[in-house]
Parts: structure tokens; C-alpha cells; sequence
């Protein structure tokens, strides 16, 4: 008797061998072999075949995509934030799509310490001048940075991510301002964080102020030429959530004209700047390429959860992080036989 055709996987780079060796026990798996991401051509042409992809945060999961997406089941994303999948109109197809929320948490709040402490002690600044041999003598006068200890920090979108850099901000004895939809009352007795109700009063207080809010048409240009006209001219900027966020030219002016006092930027719009863009030239900024996630640990279990999304999915067990599993169930109950064919959830 012929073999059952096994479900077709599209894996859009080769990122994490485990999860690919997983999927590969169950399926079909075809991998991207480029560093860069896939066409779109070629995404169109995959999902117009395959069952399941494993994308990447610069694969854009678009409805061009999705149109032509006839035999898709299910998007596991390796990563978070989805603001590059189009995730109303996959539910509409009946699509899943699924993330990996939690795990990656811890180490983008490490990064956002991380990056706080790289402008706030001119971290990236001085090693930059011993590797020019600018560093001749001892003297630490053009080194002078601001302390992190003691200050205020003002952290916008207090999720898991925000919540993590709040918990490191102890340690720190920083007095933690956050502004986020909801007051979080757990998270204040917890960590002694306290609520701003407005943005606009954060950011007028805080010396440093870290960025943790998905990019949705809301958030877009938040941090921009009104807001960044409320801020100290000591405070520093830190952006670990999404590039467009901030307005990258409202922030270039702010720091050329002195009224910001650094930034660092582990992501930007666009990514990557261009070579010869201004903000590079700047010795209070520092910019990292869109790595907060990325300790060895964290990528693997990132990967091997968007691959355990899409066994589960295929084999129409409940997925373990699926971003719209309600919004499917709820199509199924009202449409019925009529409804998309979705994976469980
Ligand atoms: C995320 O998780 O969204 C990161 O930005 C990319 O992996």
C-alpha cells in the first residue's frame, strides 16, 4: 500500500538544528539555506504548498502570503513580538499562529541592563578607543559616565520583558517608574514598581527610560519629536522592543541638539541603519543588531518551542503558545462544518 504523503514544512533559515531535527522526525522539512530572509515569491510559493512554516521576525507573513496560503495550518513564529504577520487575516483563513512567549524574557531584560549600563558607563565608547589606540595613558576623564544605581528608570509596556527589567532594577536600588494599558498591582507589591498613568509624566521623570511595547498602530512613533521634547536632557533612551517605535529622526535630532543624553538601540527603523547614518556617529549611542533575545540558550528554546507549536498543530494536538487559539475556536463554534479547517488549540 502506497505511503501517506507526510505534511510539508518550510523552515525560512537555518537557525536552530534541534528544532529542525524535531520537525524532520515528523515531516517533510525544506530549510531555507540563505542567512537572508526568503523572497516573498518564494514565501507565496511555500505556503501555497507546505502545512506549516517556521518563520523568522523579518519574514513578512503578509496577506499576499496568506492568499495564496491554500494548504497552511499553522505559522510558528521563532520569536515574540508578530507585528510581521498579518495575524487577523490568518485567523479569518483559519490559520494558527503561534509565538514564544516567557522564555525569552530573562534575557531581554539582561540586554536592556546591559545596554542601560553599556551608555550610561560608555562601555561601547572606551573599548572603541583602546582597540583605535586612543588609550595611552590613564585618565579617566573622557570616560566620566552617570550612575545607574540610585536613579530613576521609567519602564514603558510592563509585560513579561518590562517586568523582568523592573526585577534586575532592585538590585540596583533604582526607583522604577512604568507606564503601561493597566495598572498592575501584583507588580507593584512585588517589586515596588510604581504606576505613571499618563506617559508624559514618565518620561519628564526618568533618567533612563526602556522601551518594552509590541509595535501596533498605536505604538508606532511613540517616542517621537513631542515626546521626546519632555524628556531630561540627561535621561538616556533605550529601545530593546521594536525599530519603529521610536521616530529615528526625532531621536537623531534630539541627540544632536543635546536633549537627550544617549541612546542605545538593539533595534531600529530601518534595520539595519544605513552605514553612514548619523546615529553611528554618535559616541553616545550604541546600537546592537536586534540580539536581545539571543544568549545560545534562549535561541534554541525559542526554536524548539515554534517547532513543538507546529507538531503539536499538525497532529491536531492543543499547541502550547498559540497567539489566536480563542479567536479559532470561536470561528469553529459559530461556522461550524463551514469554518476554515483550523489545528486544534
Ligand atoms: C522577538 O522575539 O520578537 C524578537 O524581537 C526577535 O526574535
Amino acid at each position: 500500500m502506497a505511503e501517506l504523503a507526510r505534511p510539508k514544512v518550510f523552515v525560512t533559515r537555518r537557525r536552530v538544528s534541534d528544532a529542525i531535527a524535531l520537525l524532520s522526525e515528523h515531516f517533510d522539512v525544506e530549510v531555507w539555506g540563505k542567512p537572508s530572509p526568503p523572497p516573498k515569491a518564494v514565501l507565496i510559493m511555500k505556503a501555497a504548498v507546505c502545512q506549516a512554516m517556521l518563520t523568522e521576525v523579518d519574514d513578512v507573513v503578509d496577506r499576499d502570503v496568506l492568499a495564496a496560503a491554500k494548504a497552511l495550518r499553522v505559522v510558528a513564529n521563532r520569536g515574540v513580538g508578530l507585528d510581521h504577520v498579518d495575524v487577523a487575516e490568518a485567523t479569518r483563513l483559519g490559520i494558527a499562529v503561534t509565538n514564544t512567549p516567557g522564555l525569552l524574557a530573562e534575557s531581554c531584560a539582561d540586554m536592556a541592563f546591559a545596554l542601560i549600563l553599556a551608555v550610561a558607563r560608555r562601555i561601547a565608547y572606551a573599548d572603541r578607543r583602546v582597540r583605535t589606540g586612543k588609550w595611552k595613558a590613564f585618565d579617566q576623564t573622557p570616560y566620566l559616565g552617570t550612575d545607574v544605581h540610585g536613579r530613576t528608570l521609567g519602564i514603558v509596556g510592563l509585560g513579561q520583558i518590562g517586568t523582568m527589567v523592573a526585577k534586575r532594577a532592585i538590585g540596583f536600588e533604582m526607583r522604577v517608574l512604568y507606564h503601561s494599558r493597566r495598572r498592575k498591582q501584583e507588580e507593584e507589591d512585588r517589586y515596588g514598581v510604581e504606576w505613571s498613568y499618563g506617559l508624559d509624566p514618565l518620561l519628564a521623570t526618568a533618567d533612563y527610560i526602556t522601551l518594552h511595547v509590541p509595535l501596533k498602530p498605536e505604538t508606532r512613533g511613540l517616542i517621537g519629536k513631542r515626546a521626546l521634547g519632555l524628556v531630561q536632557p540627561t535621561a538616556v533612551l533605550v529601545n530593546c522592543s521594536r525599530g519603529p517605535i521610536v521616530d529615528t529622526e526625532a531621536l537623531t535630532q534630539a541627540l544632536a541638539g543635546g536633549k537627550l543624553a544617549g541612546a542605545a538601540l538593539d533595534v531600529t527603523d530601518p534595520e539595519p541603519l544605513p552605514r553612514d547614518h548619523p546615529l553611528l556617529k554618535m559616541d553616545n549611542v550604541v546600537v546592537t543588531p536586534h540580539i536581545s533575545s539571543a544568549s545560545a540558550a534562549t535561541f534554541r528554546a525559542m526554536g524548539m518551542l515554534a517547532a513543538r507549536n507546529i507538531v503539536a498543530a499538525l497532529n491536531g494536538e492543543p499547541m502550547p503558545s498559540c497567539v489566536n487559539a480563542d479567536a479559532l475556536k470561536a470561528a469553529r463554534d459559530t461556522n461550524g462544518a463551514s469554518a476554515p479547517a483550523a489545528p486544534a488549540s
